[in-house]
C-alpha cells in the first residue's frame, strides 16, 4: 500500500510563509481534492511536495510508500511515482502530440501495467485522433488532456493536478473530470488542487478544504452535499 502523507509541511516565498502546518493523505485508489479559493496556497502546496526550486520548504515532511520524499530533488519525487500537472498544462506549441509522450515517457515500476501510447490513447481518444498535431492547434480542453497524457506516460502511482479546470468551459471541465475519474481505479491515485466545484464534486472522494496554507476542514464525497456552508465558506460558491 503506497500511502502518500504530508505532515506539517510549511513552504513559502522569501521567508513569507504561504502554506504552514500542512497535513493531508492519500490512500491508495483515492482521489482527493485540495480546494480552496485564489491565493490560498494549493499551488505552493504541490510545489512543495515536488520540490520545485521555489517556494522553500521550511518545515514538515513528504512520505510516499516507504520512501521519504521531504527536500529530495524533483527528480527523485517523479522517480518514486509521483507526476505532476502543473497549473497553466506547460505544454510545448510546436510539438506534436505523440512528441510529448515519447519525450515524458519513463519505465513503469516492476509489477505495475505500463501507460504505453496505445493505453493512454485508449482513455483519451480525442488525443488519438490528433496525435500528428501540433499541440499549439489543439483546444484547450485537448491540450489538458496532453499534459495529463503527459504525466500518465512517467507511469506515476500518485498523480498531482494542479487546477486542470483552468480556463475550460463547464462542459469540457466534465469531460476532463471524467477521465481523472478514471486514474484511481487504473492504480493511479489522484490529489487535485481546485476551486472549480463541479471538478470536485465529479472527482473527489474526499475534500480537504484550504484556507491561508493550512487544512482548515476535511469531508468525504457523500457528507459533501450536505455541507453547503463549507463550500460557501472555503470556495465562496
Ligand atoms: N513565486 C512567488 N513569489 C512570491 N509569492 C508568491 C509566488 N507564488 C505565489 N505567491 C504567493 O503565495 C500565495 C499563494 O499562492 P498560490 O499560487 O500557492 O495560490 P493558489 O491557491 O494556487 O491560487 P490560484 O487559485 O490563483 O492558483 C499568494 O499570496 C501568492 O501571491
Ligand atoms: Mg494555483
Amino acid at each position: 500500500m503506497s500511502v502518500f502523507v504530508v505532515t506539517d509541511l510549511a513552504a513559502g516565498y522569501q521567508g513569507h510563509p504561504v502554506i504552514d502546518g500542512l497535513n493531508l493523505t492519500v490512500t491508495e485508489g483515492e482521489a482527493v481534492a485540495l480546494a480552496g479559493r485564489n491565493g490560498m496556497g494549493k499551488t505552493t502546496a504541490l510545489k512543495a511536495v515536488m520540490s520545485l526550486s521555489v517556494p522553500r520548504v521550511s518545515g514538515g515532511s513528504v512520505v510516499f510508500g516507504h520512501a521519504d520524499l521531504t527536500r529530495r530533488k524533483p527528480y527523485q519525487v517523479a522517480r518514486a511515482g509521483i507526476g505532476y500537472v502543473p497549473q497553466g498544462r506547460r505544454i510545448f506549441a510546436s510539438l506534436i502530440v505523440e512528441e510529448h509522450l515519447d519525450v515524458a515517457a519513463r519505465p513503469a515500476p516492476t509489477g505495475y501495467q505500463a501507460w504505453t501510447r496505445d493505453r493512454v490513447y485508449a482513455l483519451f481518444p480525442r488525443l488519438a485522433e490528433r496525435k500528428q498535431h501540433k499541440a499549439g492547434t489543439l483546444s484547450g480542453g485537448e491540450q489538458q488532456m496532453l499534459a495529463i497524457a503527459r504525466a500518465l506516460v512517467t507511469n506515476p502511482r500518485l498523480m498531482l493536478l494542479d487546477e486542470p479546470s483552468e480556463g475550460l468551459a463547464p462542459k469540457i471541465v466534465r469531460q476532463v473530470a471524467d477521465i481523472i475519474k478514471e486514474l484511481p481505479r487504473a492504480g493511479v491515485s489522484v490529489l487535485i488542487a481546485e476551486q472549480d466545484l463541479a471538478m470536485v464534486r465529479r472527482v473527489a472522494d474526499r475534500v480537504y478544504f484550504l484556507d491561508r496554507g493550512r487544512v482548515a476542514d476535511e469531508v468525504t464525497a457523500r457528507e459533501l452535499p450536505d455541507r453547503g456552508d463549507l463550500l460557501d465558506r472555503y470556495l465562496g460558491v
